[in-house]
Formats: C-alpha cells, structure tokens, sequence
C-alpha cells in the first residue's frame, strides 16, 4: 500500500463526515430564494481547497460565485481543470423524502441527500485526492485548477460569463468533470457524449378572468386546451418531433456506434422495474439506450392551468402555462430551434389568446474523442480505484459548460462518472454509494499520476 493509500484509507471517516457538512447547507439555485445559501456552500468548497494549500477564491460574476483554485505549476506535464458544482436541484416533493433532504443519513451503504451525486458527493472526490496528495507529498504531478460554479442547474450563466471574460486564467490541456454516472453497479464507466438542451416556457392568457364553462365553454378558447393542443402537434404518433428543420443537422449514430451501443449488458427489464413503469415508448426504429444517449428528445416538464383541488369545479381557465424542453445530440443548433418552435406556436395560436414564449435557457450537445492520451489515463485510473476497466457510454443529461470549454478554452472534457443510474438525481431520496465515493477519490488521486506522466510542451 502506498503512502497516498494509507492516507485515504486513515481518512474515510472524516472525509464523510465533511461531505455531510457540504450537504447541509440547502444551496438551490433554481430559484433565487437561496442566495446566501448558494454563498455559503460556495465558500466552504473555497475553504477546503484553501486549507489543503491552494491558492483558492471566489470570483464574483453576472450570477452566483465561481470558486477558483489552484496548485503551482508543474513544467512539461498537463494543466488540468477540474470542474464541479456546488449547486443542487429543489428537494420537492419534500413528503417522498425517507429522511430530510439536507440531513444527510447513511442508510445501506449510500448517503442520502439532495446533491449527494450531483454534484456535492462526486466534485468532493477531486477535493479529498488533491487533499491527499498535498498532505503526503506536499505537491502534485500536475497543475489543477479547479472551478467549481453554483449554477449549473440553471445553465451556467455566470461561469459562462467569466470565461469570455477571463479565458486565459482557466487555460488547461484537458477538463475533468465528474458530474455523471457508472454504466451500472460494479461497471464503472467513462462517459464520451452528452446531450444539449433547449428549455422554454409557454404562457398562454384568454378571458380577463375565470369563465363559467357552461357559458362560455365552445365560444371562447380556452387556454388550457390550448396548451395541451400546441404541445401535442410538438411529437407525432412515432416519437417524432415535429418542428421545421429539427433533425436537419443531427448528427446520426453510426453502425459502429449503435453495436457498441448493443454490446453493453443493459438489461430492460431491470430499467423498467427500477423507475416503476410497465413499458417504455420512444422515436421508433431506435432502442431504449439510443434514445436515452444519442437522439433527441421532447419533453414537457411542468404543466398548470385551471382548477387543481379536489371535487369539480366547472370552468373555464383564463390562463395556462407550460415549462418544456428538447434534448440534443450533436450539431444541433438551440438558436435555430428557438426560431422555429417560435414560428410553429404563434401560427398555432389561436384568436382569443395572447401567447408568451420564453427562453429559458440552451446548451449544445457534445461528443468527445476516445483516442486520446488524457482517455487512456482516465480508463487506466480507473481500471485501478475501481478494479475493472470502464466501458464507454453516451449520457442523456446535459452538462452546458463543456461545449464552454472546447469552443473557449480548446480542450476536451474527460466526464468520469462515478454515480449510479439510480440515484435519484433530481428527485426525492438522491442517494449516493459511499462506496463510490471512496473509489472516486482513489481513482481521482491515481489519475493525477497517470496524467503527470503525460508529457505537454509547454514552452
Ligand atoms: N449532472 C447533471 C447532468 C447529467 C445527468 C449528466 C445525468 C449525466 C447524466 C447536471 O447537473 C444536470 O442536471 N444538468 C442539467 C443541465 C440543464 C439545467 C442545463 C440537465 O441535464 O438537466
Ligand atoms: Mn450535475
Ligand atoms: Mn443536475
């Protein structure tokens, strides 16, 4: 056992113990009533660097905080930025919570919190091995630099910001985000493609109030239908989305790439019974893991209108809304697909109704190279922490800033996931293996070797 070894494994206690700390604080972004919150968690993560010896602080931007830190230079080896986010997702609905979200509980060898996969438990991996490797050798085999961000769920706004502003101060070889997931329990992963996203929001207003039904019903539009018609006509019968130029620049899956696809042991059934339903639907003439990693997707994600409480109540809604977004694959374009939505919905829309189309937010999709030195030490670190080499997978979830950094700073992104498929990202009783967090950052101390061996000219 090496020395670096035998520091994690004196240190397992505390290092849980420090992530609970983390996961207390409630830091949410959505929705702007956590500012101080946000801050808070914010400079914790600052702290911790600053305490394991790095040059850390917080930089201010048009949104919440980036924490930025580094260690010295190491000349002739790579430059690495570790990415992360301190921000976490709404913990509703609290009632399905088995115990509160931000009072971390241990249960069957998970932790159980809102962000204890995303992102909390999996950027504190990065954390803890720098911490161990400037605890036993006073130094690292690389530079890093760490820039952990509180608005990733939100879409980045900030970071993004900073970037154009600042490119210089985040340049590096190659960004490292653990921010994703294994391909399944005891098969550890290395993620090569993420998806885009376009998000939107719909409102529609009618009548100056609520209308009796009986009165008005048939004669006046109502917003509700009218929402729930203007959604419909987004996807045919098929699973195709039907918007003017949708697919014209997707990038399609390769024979190759969908054997591969194939050759992983996922298993369907075990899909099904995980989330609790009884089948799966989807764009035809695509299986269920195309869909979820390399197609494009079109989902409603909050609908409202009319009258929620119990018993009938006979009216006719004056207003509707709709929150609803696209998944994207690569070369897909979220501003042309804004304007051709916009076009599709106002020639929809019917008289009687004023219509109000949001852009909420938009990232592009992403695919990295496999052939790269930087992947060969991410697999071979991983080979070691995990004890098995990682298969190579897709990921349906979007994470916006790695397009940010290879359109800005020119380098690819290694997206080493250490969660499982069911954590519960983003819904009640998120969870993750503390045993995956224990090899996370083993593998996370063995990576920043395997990557010093690779040589950069930096001259
Ligand atoms: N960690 C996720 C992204 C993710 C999810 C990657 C699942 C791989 C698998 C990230 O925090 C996230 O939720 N991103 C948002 C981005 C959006 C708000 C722009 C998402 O995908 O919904
Ligand atoms: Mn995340
Ligand atoms: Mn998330």
């Amino acid at each position: 056992m090496t020395d670096l070894d035998q520091y994690l494994e004196e240190n397992r206690d505390r290092f849980e113990q420090e992530l609970c700390e983390l996961l207390r604080i409630p830091s949410v972004s959505t929705d702007g009533l956590h500012l101080a919150e946000i801050r808070q968690a914010g400079q914790w993560v600052c702290d911790q660097l600053q305490g394991m010896g790095l040059e850390a602080e917080m930089l201010e931007t048009v949104g919440n905080p980036v924490v930025f830190a580094q260690s010295p230079p190491v000349p002739g080896a790579p430059v690495v930025l570790v990415y992360g986010h301190y921000d976490v997702q709404p913990p509703d609905p609290l009632e399905e919570w088995l115990s509160p979200p931000f009072e971390p509980t241990r249960r069957n060898g998970n932790l159980y919190a809102r962000g204890a996969t995303d992102d909390k438990g999996q950027l504190f991996t990065h954390l803890k091995s720098t911490e161990a490797w400037m605890k036993t050798y006073g130094k690292l085999p690389v530079q890093l630099k760490f820039v952990i961000e509180g608005e990733e769920e939100v879409g980045s706004e900030g970071l993004e910001d900073l970037i154009a502003r600042e490119p210089e101060r985040l340049a590096c070889d190659v960004a490292v985000v653990s921010d994703s997931s294994q391909f399944a329990p005891g098969q550890p992963a290395v993620t090569y493609g993420l998806k885009g996203i376009a998000y939107f929001e719909l409102r529609l207003t009618g009548p100056k109030q609520d209308l009796h039904s009986g009165s008005f019903g048939g004669a006046v539009t109502n917003p509700v239908n009218c929402a729930a018609r203007m959604m419909a006509s987004l996807m045919d019968d098929k699973g195709r989305v039907q918007i003017d130029g949708f697919y014209d620049d997707v990038q399609p899956l390769h024979d190759r790439e969908r054997e591969q696809f194939a050759m992983l042991p996922f298993d369907e059934t075990a899909f099904m019974r995980n989330i609790g339903v009884n089948g799966v639907t989807g764009e035809d003439g695509y299986t269920t893991l195309e869909r979820r990693w390399a197609r494009p997707t079109f989902d409603i994600n909050g609908i409202w209108g009319g009258y929620q409480g119990d018993g009938a109540k006979t009216i006719l809604p004056a207003k509707a809304g709709v929150k609803f977004s696209f998944r994207l694959v690569p070369n897909q374009d979220p501003k042309k697909i804004q304007q051709a939505l916009r076009a599709k919905l106002e020639q929809l829309c019917p008289p009687g109704i004023e219509m109000e189309l949001i852009d909420l937010h938009s990232a592009t999709g992403v695919v990295v190279p496999l052939d790269s030195p930087y992947m060969a030490a991410a697999a071979a670190a991983i080979e070691s922490g995990f004890g098995r080499p990682p298969v190579f997978i897709r990921e349906g979830g979007s994470i916006p800033v790695v397009t940010v950094f290879h359109e800005k700073l020119g380098v690819d992104t290694l997206l080493l996931g250490w969660g499982q498929d069911d954590d519960n990202t983003h819904s009640p009783n998120e969870k993750f293996s503390l045993a995956d967090f224990h090899r996370g950052i083993k593998t996370s101390a063995y990576l920043w070797n395997t990557m010093g061996k690779i040589e950069v000219d930096d001259s």
